[in-house]
């Protein structure tokens, strides 16, 4: 019997030798005559063992990582296709700590299928939350959504029910659903890995959204950097309309659901909401003013639900399992699940799906394994570039929405960079504000203005020249740009600033003879 021998396609596996420990296992097995069949999966997000390989046996799927070129002969010769002892074996991969203590219910299928096989798809669960969908009217599906508790995980937190309802309650000839798939934030990949690896989840999101509110036309909007995704997307799309569960008929509905991949422009600010729907309508990514929101007026003028990759690859097993079954996942009025993106200076970096009200703390350290470079850490920033950052003291706090915004902090798309001991705060601080100045819209002048103002203060603050008083104009700066900001990337880029400046102030207290970084 032919054996089963897995290799991730995800971008991560690849940019560590993935394709190759692929191609040489192919060879190796045709050398030896050995039957095997070769599956590309996605990752399953153990970002320190990959390339990943994993071998079906009857006692399950037996895990051997990091796997190189060089390994694969020996792999061979130990017996690896009858899941033998390896010094890279590392036992059945549902064992490993890392996984077996995750609660996954969106990454559910991600690494163990083949992303393109529809079969695989449906035999791990797949449609059954569409076909469920597809048997209510829009106000029942509506209201599947809001009982969930699902808040939106591109970074702002808003419910996705009410989201939705607005999108169905607003009377017109068109409507659309847009996928935020343009990822910006530094640490983050989850959507990637969706998209990567279980491409099919993402569309039935996306078709359970527009059956429910009653629009007809999708589009993921991915940013350019992640051509694997864009091309695992696009075939699965393809096949996906070839099977019935995309077009003008669905699945003999009478019900119509397209959908389409656009690649992003390439810049931070078109991953906010409404520089998207510009930068999707052909034009540049300029923030437009709120009213209208893009939910009565949106892409094209028309009611469009706009949600982040992980919102809508949510939705299916909120319809296949139940609101409810959602819903008791969680803390407080953060409910479910997040798929927790760990990144920076860490022994194990990965991702980490958690019901809400895990600690920073067991992320750190239980998963995370500490710091990579053996030194403590000193500081994580969670929830992207505009995210404060926190000392030690804080990371016991769990994530939950509220718990973040009561220590001025904020749970974002669910990234966390870690920063040892040798970190240079006040250097981190300026980065905010230089970032922001290259990643400005110009549209408003305290951000456009006053992030460039930003890094020259901040630069006169670690040369040492007035120092207080200079601290003192940083901090007037940060709450005019908080105050005065058009969107959140002028008005939350001071909260890495405001937070370096509180919680690490030494770092700016200029040592004699410092220069500007
Ligand atoms: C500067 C800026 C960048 C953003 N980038 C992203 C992004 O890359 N992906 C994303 O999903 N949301 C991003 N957002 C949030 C979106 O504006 C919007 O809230 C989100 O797409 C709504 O989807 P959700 O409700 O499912 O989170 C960004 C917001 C701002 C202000
Ligand atoms: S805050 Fe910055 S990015 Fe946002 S609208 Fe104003 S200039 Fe553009």
């Amino acid at each position: 019997m032919s054996v089963r021998i897995y290799v991730p396609r995800d971008s991560s596996a690849l940019s560590l030798g993935a394709e190759s420990v692929a191609t040489a296992i192919a060879l190796e097995a045709a050398r030896r005559k050995a039957d095997i069949t070769l599956v590309r999966n996605g990752s399953r997000g153990l970002f320190w063992l990959e390339p990943l390989v994993e071998v079906e046996t009857p006692q399950g799927r037996i895990a051997y990582g990091p796997a190189g070129v060089k390994d694969v002969a020996a792999l061979f010769d130990a017996g690896f296709l009858t899941g033998a002892r390896h010094a890279l074996c590392l036992g059945p991969t549902e064992q490993i700590p890392f996984l077996k203590k995750q609660e996954r219910l969106t990454f559910a299928r991600a690494g163990i299928t083949d992303p393109l096989s529809l079969a695989d798809y449906a035999a791990h669960g797949g449609w059954k939350g569409f076909q469920k969908a597809l048997a209510m009217d829009g106000a029942a599906a509506v209201k599947q959504v809001t009982e969930s508790g699902l808040r939106g995980r591109g970074g702002a937190a808003f419910p996705a029910g009410i989201k939705w309802k607005t999108v169905l309650d607003t009377p017109a000839d068109r409507k659309y659903v847009v996928c935020n798939a343009d990822e910006g934030d530094s640490g983050t990949y989850s959507d990637r890995m969706i998209m990567e690896g279980d491409p099919y989840l993402l569309i039935e999101g996306m078709a359970i959204a527009g059956i429910a509110v009653g629009a007809t036309q999708g589009y993921i909007y991915v940013r350019s950097e992640y051509p694997h995704a864009c091309r695992v997307l696009a075939e699965a799309i393809a096949l996906a309309r070839a099977a019935g569960y995309l077009g003008a008929d669905v699945l003999g509905s009478g019900k119509a659901f397209e959908l389409d991949v656009r690649k992003g422009a390439g810049a931070y600010i078109c991953g906010e909401e409404t520089s998207l729907l510009e930068s999707l309508e052909g034009k540049r990514g300029m923030v437009r003013y709120k009213p209208p929101l893009p939910a009565i007026e949106g892409l094209f003028g028309k009611p469009t639900v706009i949600n982040n990759v992980i919102t809508l690859a949510s939705v299916p097993i909120i319809f296949a399992e139940g609101a409810e079954h959602y819903r008791d996942f969680g803390m407080g009025k953060s409910r479910g699940t997040l798929p927790i993106q760990l990144a920076g200076n860490l022994k194990h970096c990965g991702l980490v799906e958690k019901a809400f009200g895990v600690t920073l703390r067991e992320l750190l350290y239980d998963y995370g394994g500490g710091s990579a470079s053996g030194r403590p850490i000193r500081a994580v920033q969670v929830g992207g570039p505009l995210g404060a950052y926190l000392p030690e003291k804080q990371f016991d706090t769990p994530l939950d929405y509220e718990a973040f915004m009561a220590i001025g902090a904020m749970v974002g798309h669910g990234g966390i960079v870690a920063f040892d001991d040798s970190v240079d705060m006040a250097g981190m601080a300026r980065y905010a504000m230089e970032f922001c100045a290259i990643e400005s819209c110009g549209k408003c002048t305290p951000c456009r203005i006053g992030s460039t103002r930003g890094v020259e203060v901040i630069d006169r603050i670690v040369a040492g020249s007035e120092c207080e008083k200079n601290i003192a104009l940083l901090e007037d700066l940060c709450d005019t740009m908080i105050n005065g900001s058009l969107c959140a990337l002028g008005g939350m880029t001071p909260f890495p600033v405001q937070s370096a400046l509180k919680y690490f102030p030494n770092d700016f207290r200029a040592a004699p003879g410092r220069k500007a970084a």
